[in-house]
């Protein structure tokens, strides 16, 4: 039984627990969450979830002890360094980019401190929760430091005098700037992804999986798309398709008693701006309403 179970590991607190809860909510994969348990169970699907330090989730899919996991390209990438210059067997897939924890590892200098160039970084302390990632692109620019190692609070490194520089994750900017800190260097562009193990699941697990990257790709098209509704005089119809690069055939209803004009309904694949909505008005539409959509199945 307990194999038929798929098991996704998510990060418990931090910066994409809440989109990772959001999207297996958006699935309709109900999980009753309790605080301080490591697994709960889904009441509508064969699916248990882990809630774990975000750094243990490629460990976890990779040695096979969770079937997928949600976690940052950042994370997932320093675990592979790792494990390479272990020399360790790694196997596993990237089953699905997905468009939240958008962020960069960067290098970080005191505000008041001259940047010039990647190289004026030869031979300081840097601190970092990224060991591996940074000795990689250092080890490519010829460049040597010395490495301050910190699981966490990477931006009081200088301040507290354990480190010249500091290489972190930025998403905002807010803990540099509050801490006295400037950005000069992006490494690592990082956002949140699906992975599995790269072993060839059982049938059943196999089809939940694709029942649930299928539901994913439904809330990620449907986030992107919305639904606009508008009058416009039927002549002036053909005018504003141009505006929609993406879109569905367009759905054209009379108006009751109204022979001249008509309600236009789209779906655009596009977010729509203020800007889309002032020329749509421009080229003669009224009452325009934006709607978001929810689900998308195609
Ligand atoms: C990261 C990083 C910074 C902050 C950057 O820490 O170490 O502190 O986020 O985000 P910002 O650019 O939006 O300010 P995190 O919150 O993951 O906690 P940690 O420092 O304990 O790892
Ligand atoms: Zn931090």
């Amino acid at each position: 039984m307990y194999d038929n179970k798929l098991r996704i590991a998510i990060q418990k607190s931090g910066r994409l627990s809440k989109d990772s809860r959001k999207l297996l909510k958006n699935c309709d994969i109900k999980i009753n969450f309790q605080k301080n348990k490591l697994i709960s169970f889904s009441e509508n699907m064969p699916i248990d979830v882990m809630c774990v330090r975000d750094d243990d989730i490629p460990g976890l899919v990779i040695d096979g002890i969770v079937d997928l996991g949600i976690v940052g390209r950042n994370v997932l990438e320093e675990e592979v360094l790792k494990r390479k210059f272990k020399l360790e067997k790694i196997s596993f897939k990237i089953l699905k980019h997905l468009d939240f924890g958008i962020c960069r590892l960067s290098i970080g200098i005191p505000t008041e401190k001259k940047y010039c160039g990647i190289k004026c970084l030869n031979g300081l302390r840097i601190a970092t929760s990224y060991p591996y990632i940074l000795r990689k692109y250092f080890y490519k620019k010829n460049i040597s430091f010395k490495l301050c190692k910190l699981n966490g609070s990477v931006e009081v490194a200088i301040r507290a005098g354990l480190a010249d520089a500091i290489f972190d994750l930025v998403s905002t900017g807010e803990a540099l700037v509050s801490n006295g800190l400037k950005e000069v260097k992006i490494i690592h562009n990082s956002s949140a992804c699906i992975i599995s193990n790269s072993k060839n699941f059982n049938l059943s697990k196999n089809n939940i999986v694709k029942t649930f990257i299928s539901r994913i790709n439904g809330v990620v098209k449907a986030r992107k798309s919305k639904y606009i509704i508008f009058h416009i005089y039927s002549n002036k119809v053909k005018n504003i398709f141009k505006l929609f690069s993406e879109c569905e055939k367009p759905i054209i209803y009379k108006l009751l008693g109204n022979d001249d004009i008509v309600s236009v309904h789209i779906i655009s694949r596009e977010s729509i701006f203020w800007k889309t909505m002032e020329k749509l008005k421009e080229l003669g539409a009224k009452s325009i309403l934006v709607f978001p959509i929810e689900k998308m199945l195609e």
